[in-house]
């Protein structure tokens, strides 16, 4: 399939066109970004890992039933994706509390969400992804009813494979972030599922595997991220 011009570039991926009008070229780039896009740098290797990570997620995901717009794994770097009209929210489940959660309600980093709990943040850099209700998705035309609740329910279908699949693996999937487009009538779970937009740690230790090692600049951050893969059975060589 081959990559024509970009359509759209974000802060670490960029997507392309092709000649069919219903797929596109997602690349993941080594760019690494953090509060809003304020902290920015290349990490070597991101790119490749982060793309493979993704395509060993989602194709767990669709096995478990969960529809995504993964299709393939094209290069080191580039994924081929369906075509989605994206609705401008991110979905949030968080089993274990850390990061804005904590700022905002001055719990504990650490403590157990029983039941997980479930988020909606307007995508919106210049706003700060401000969190929004169920009300303002629908208030506001971003989404219907109908939308609102499937995304609340893939999301938790999400939780319901990862969370094992990390924990099998000896981590804890604290939290994480998705988003969701349309595709022939049906919602489809888009963008990507890497240790970008998650937290994971260490069952034992609790040490930190994800994106807030780049966050807090605790160092050693793709080790990380292939530890993780690598726990999982991903092959990066
Ligand atoms: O920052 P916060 O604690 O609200 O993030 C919750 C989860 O969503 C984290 O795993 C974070 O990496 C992810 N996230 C993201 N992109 C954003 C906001 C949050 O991937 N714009």
């Amino acid at each position: 399939m081959e990559k024509r011009e970009e359509l759209y570039s974000g802060k670490a991926k960029s997507v392309y066109r092709t000649d069919d009008p219903e797929l596109m070229v997602m690349e993941f780039r080594n760019d690494t970004s953090a509060f809003d896009g304020k902290k920015v740098e290349q990490l070597d290797r991101k790119g490749m890992v982060n793309n493979k990570f993704n395509a060993f997620i989602m194709q767990k995901l669709a096995d478990a039933g969960i529809p995504t717009h993964f299709v393939k794994l094209l290069s080191d770097t580039d994924s081929l994706v369906k075509r989605l009209e994206m609705i401008p929210v991110e979905c949030v489940v968080r089993n274990v509390a850390a990061g804005s959660i904590c700022r905002r309600y001055g719990v504990q980093e650490g403590m157990d969400l029983n039941p997980p709990t479930f988020e909606f943040f307007l995508k919106n850099d210049a706003l700060g992804d401000p969190m929004v209700n169920d009300y303002h998705i629908k208030s506001f035309g971003w989404a219907t009813e109908e939308q609102v609740a499937r995304a609340k329910e893939l999301t938790f279908a999400v939780n319901d494979v990862l969370k094992k699949l990390f924990s099998d693996a000896g981590m804890l999937l604290v939290d994480y972030k998705l988003e969701f487009g349309m595709s022939e009538g049906q919602l489809v779970l888009g963008d990507e599922f890497s240790p970008d937009g998650c937290r994971i740690w260490d069952k034992e230790t609790r040490k930190k595997l994800d994106k807030d090692r780049f966050r807090q600049g605790l160092g050693g951050v793709i080790e990380a991220y292939e530890e993780v893969g690598q726990r999982l059975g991903i092959q990066f060589d």
